[in-house]
């Protein structure tokens, strides 16, 4: 018995030794490989610099939907190739003067593009964010850069729903950016290895209902700005779950120029009459609108939200509970500054249907395919002209405990392979 062990250890040993040598020439020639391509690739780059640009322009419009749910055991599109880093800005004199020109000619372009890893831990007031952010310039972006999706978490601490979001971003490098707005006595850290880790900006407390929301808001709008290739700006919170994959719900973003905020006259006591008189003239009754918290905008309207100093300053004042500025005051301002540009539709869908002052809450034995199929196809909508079934890309409110099912449903949800 004891030699029959020993014998088996040897022969096991000499078996283990023999994977290891045949890993060790894998690996020769992995590296061999990956050095010939890697310079292969790099000449080839220098060659057809317009190689590098990365799009999502292949992938069919969301008109192609229209009407009809996307099949959802469609394979999954290819991944993108990755994006290249972005280009140095370009020289000074070569920029158009609406780039060089600053709010009070003391800055000027170069001085306002930060650089990345400056951006979230800066030291400045909102004060001097604000006027950072309205610096960069809102014009085409400049260089071949990749216009992102800017993702901004209004949260209180902790994103329970987080590796739903990992699995959501995966893959898509380059054409979004995270921010994360959680209350500043929040100190757990995300791992390490997580999208959301380094990713929280300098924040404020925030109590529900009060301008405290609307200061974190534009806050989080300011970071992202700094960013001049974010060019759609989403707000979400820690309840919020993606309903589609990155790239429809990229594509949906960037091929529409309106942005997708709630802004409607509601006459009921819950609407006009949160309005007070002591607005006008400033504001006048029949501009008062009212629209769900959780947007998503243009960059040109996210500059209207941070740099308007007519307007907040009336809601700060005379839009006290039970007149619930952040449900007020962008839905007005949109209304007054930019109702052109605004397809007056939220994009997160939430259910109201059950009254009281807070919506239906979602939890593990709520994920059904069913449920997750009538939110994402359930309804009708206006979109570039046409009429399309997908008209929410975002929902809330789910609970931590729906992340097990959710995880489990995925490749429904994201549209990946099971
Ligand atoms: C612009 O500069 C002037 C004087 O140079 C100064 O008084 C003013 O406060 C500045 N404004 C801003 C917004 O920095
Ligand atoms: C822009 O600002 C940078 C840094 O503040 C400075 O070095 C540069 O000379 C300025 N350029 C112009 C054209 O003002
Ligand atoms: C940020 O500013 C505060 C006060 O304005 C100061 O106490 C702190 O040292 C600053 N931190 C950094 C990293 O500059
Ligand atoms: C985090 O906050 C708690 C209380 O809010 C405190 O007891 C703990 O020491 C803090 N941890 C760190 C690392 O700051
Ligand atoms: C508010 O606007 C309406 C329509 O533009 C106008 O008729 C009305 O006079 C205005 N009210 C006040 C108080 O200015
Ligand atoms: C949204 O509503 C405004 C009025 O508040 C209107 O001018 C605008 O045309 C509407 N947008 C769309 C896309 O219907
Ligand atoms: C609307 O959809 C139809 C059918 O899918 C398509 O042929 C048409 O081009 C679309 N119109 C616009 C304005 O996108």
């Amino acid at each position: 018995m004891g030699n029959e062990q020993h014998l088996w250890q040897r022969i096991s040993k000499a078996f283990c030794f023999q994977i290891q040598s045949s890993h060790i020439f894998q690996v020769f020639f992995l590296v061999i490989g990956l050095t010939f391509g890697f310079l292969t690739c790099l000449y080839l780059k220098s060659l057809f610099p317009l190689l590098q640009v990365p799009t999502y322009s292949t992938i069919s419009p969301i008109s192609s939907t229209v009407l009809v749910p996307p099949a959802l055991h469609t394979p999954p599109l290819p991944p993108p190739p990755p994006p290249s880093p972005p280009p140095p800005p370009p020289p000074i004199e070569s920029l158009p003067s609406s780039l060089v020109e600053s709010a009070n000619g003391t800055s000027n372009y170069t001085s306002v593009l930060l650089k990345k890893q400056e951006l979230l831990t800066h030291n400045m007031s909102d004060q001097e964010l604000f006027q950072k952010a309205l610096m960069v310039p809102q014009t085409e972006l400049p260089g071949r850069q990749v216009p992102k999706v800017a993702f901004m978490f209004l949260t209180k601490g902790p994103l329970p729903l987080a590796s739903l979001w990992e699995k959501f971003f995966k893959g898509h490098e380059g054409f979004y950016s995270i921010y994360v707005h959680a209350n500043p006595s929040f100190n757990d850290s995300e791992p390490q290895d997580s999208i959301f880790c380094g990713r929280r900006i300098p924040s404020q407390p925030v109590y529900w209902g009060t301008s405290s929301m609307i200061d974190a808001e534009r806050r989080l709008l300011a970071n992202a700005l700094l960013d001049v290739s974010n060019q759609r700006f989403v707000l979400l919170s820690e309840s919020c779950i993606p309903l589609f994959n990155f790239k429809i719900i990229y594509n949906y973003l960037m091929d529409s120029h309106l942005s997708f905020l709630g802004s409607f006259d509601d006459p009921r006591k819950a609407g006009r009459g949160r309005y007070s008189p002591q607005m006008w003239p400033i504001i006048n009754i029949t501009d008062w609108r009212k629209g769900a918290q959780w947007f998503e905008v243009h960059r040109h309207l996210a500059m209207h939200i941070v740099s308007d100093t007519k307007y907040y300053p009336i809601f700060q004042k005379h839009c006290l509970m039970p007149c619930y500025v952040d449900e007020h005051y962008i839905p007005t301002l949109v209304n007054l500054l930019y109702s052109e540009f605004n397809s007056n539709r939220s994009i997160t869908w939430v259910d109201w249907s059950r009254g009281g002052p807070h919506p239906a809450k979602f939890g593990w034995s709520a994920i059904t395919d069913e449920f997750l199929n009538q939110i994402r196809f359930g309804s009708t909508c206006p979109y570039n002209g046409n009429t399309t079934k997908i008209c929410f890309l975002f929902a809330r409110k789910f609970l931590p405990s729906a992340l097990e099912p959710l995880l489990r449903v995925a490749p429904l949800l994201l549209g990946l392979e099971p």
